[in-house]
């Protein structure tokens, strides 16, 4: 066989392997199922104004309800919210400025919510970050763990009276496959704000993520009866949060591949937008979702004791007062 004919047919076999792949992950997308109208219900996602952050408060926007996009830059979130009037036609939709690398912005957004919003239905805490220049933030708390995890673990908390009000209410947590790798355990916990050496490996992110997981575990119990359901998702393979944080040869090269074979965000929105709008979780609270069907906990996040632990120290961390903090019914 010449050696041309063993190129042609090593591309072939490349290509058809890639093509099949493409039909795959095309076929077992799975979109959201619900016709739900949110008319009447007031929405706040964190990190909307890209992403599978924008295509939700999109989708909840064509449902009618009043969308809060709570972002970090003005500009971006004034781009957003003029793409997402335009497209559904909602004037119900605004932004608020939040930046979650600050324990003090996040009261001051909640005090704006509390003052001026009658309601909160649902709350996707979606935002998030894999790496960041900064190590710590002003508050000491390490920058990924912060943005991740603390902040959304204390806008919860700030929120909880208004949900509670607004019963059947819902929040929504994204966490990540990258969970299932996290190496935080119970007898590392006490260092969880140290930047650990493999700091490039992502081990803050996935026990960022992780926490994400024990969170909703443990909230859930604590809200049990209260009409407020609690879950999280891991979003899939989305190519904008891969391209995002891609540099040098990963950045050239690697988008090509990466847009072929990876969700789009519109695809990548569908499972939190199922948690936040179908029937088929209204009652539905503590699971973990995947392709907008329910899967077992990983491993990792199966232990309460190591989700108790992490509130605690999570307490701390989120400076929150006494009879802020969320005690069992
Ligand atoms: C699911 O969400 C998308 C927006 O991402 C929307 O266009 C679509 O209509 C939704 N599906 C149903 C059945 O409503
Ligand atoms: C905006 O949404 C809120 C909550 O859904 C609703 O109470 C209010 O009437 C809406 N306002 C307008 C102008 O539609
Ligand atoms: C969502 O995740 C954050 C961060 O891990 C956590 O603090 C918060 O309590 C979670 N919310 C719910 C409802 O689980
Ligand atoms: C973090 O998770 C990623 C993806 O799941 C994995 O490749 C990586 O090895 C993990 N890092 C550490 C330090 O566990
Ligand atoms: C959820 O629970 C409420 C109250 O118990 C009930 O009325 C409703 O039918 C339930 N919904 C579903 C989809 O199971």
């Amino acid at each position: 066989m010449s050696c041309c004919n063993c190129l042609s047919i090593f591309f072939s076999i490349i290509a058809f392997a890639a093509i099949a792949l493409k039909i795959y992950v095309k076929l077992t997308t799975k979109w959201n199922n619900s016709y739900t109208t949110l008319v009447g219900k007031t929405a706040i996602i964190t990190g909307a104004n890209i992403g599978i952050g924008y295509y939700t408060a999109l989708d909840f926007a064509k449902r009618g309800a009043r969308v809060i996009l709570a972002c970090r830059n003005r500009d971006r979130a004034e781009d957003a919210l003029r793409r997402i009037i335009k497209a559904t036609n909602n004037k119900n939709v605004t932004y608020k400025l939040v930046d979650l690398k600050s324990l003090q912005s996040v009261r001051d957004f909640v005090a704006d919510i509390n003052k001026n919003e009658e309601r909160v239905d649902i709350l996707v805490n979606n935002a998030g970050v894999m790496l960041d220049n900064d190590d710590y933030t002003k508050d000491g708390i390490q920058t990924v763990l912060h943005v991740n995890h603390i902040s959304p673990f204390l806008l919860t908390h700030l929120l909880i009276d208004k949900l509670k009000k607004s019963a059947p209410s819902r929040i929504v947590n994204v966490s990540s496959l990258a969970a299932k790798n996290a190496a935080l355990s119970i007898k590392t916990v006490d260092k969880m704000n140290s930047i650990p050496k493999d700091f490039l490996n992502f081990e803050m992110y996935n026990n960022s993520k992780l926490c994400n997981i024990l969170f909703t575990t443990e909230l859930a119990k604590r809200l049990a009866e209260t009409g407020v359901t609690v879950n999280v998702l891991h979003p899939g393979l989305i190519a904008s949060n891969f391209l995002s944080n891609a540099q040098g040869f990963m950045k050239n090269v690697f988008p090509f591949i990466v847009k072929w074979f990876f969700l789009t965000s519109e695809e990548g929105a569908q499972t939190q937008i199922y948690l936040s709008v179908s029937n088929d979780v209204a009652n539905v609270t503590g699971g973990l979702f995947d392709k907008c069907k329910q899967v077992d906990i990983y491993e990792t996040a199966q232990d309460a004791d190591l989700a108790v632990k992490v509130w605690e120290k999570s307490e701390e961390y989120a400076k929150l007062n006494d009879n802020e903090k969320i005690a069992y019914l």
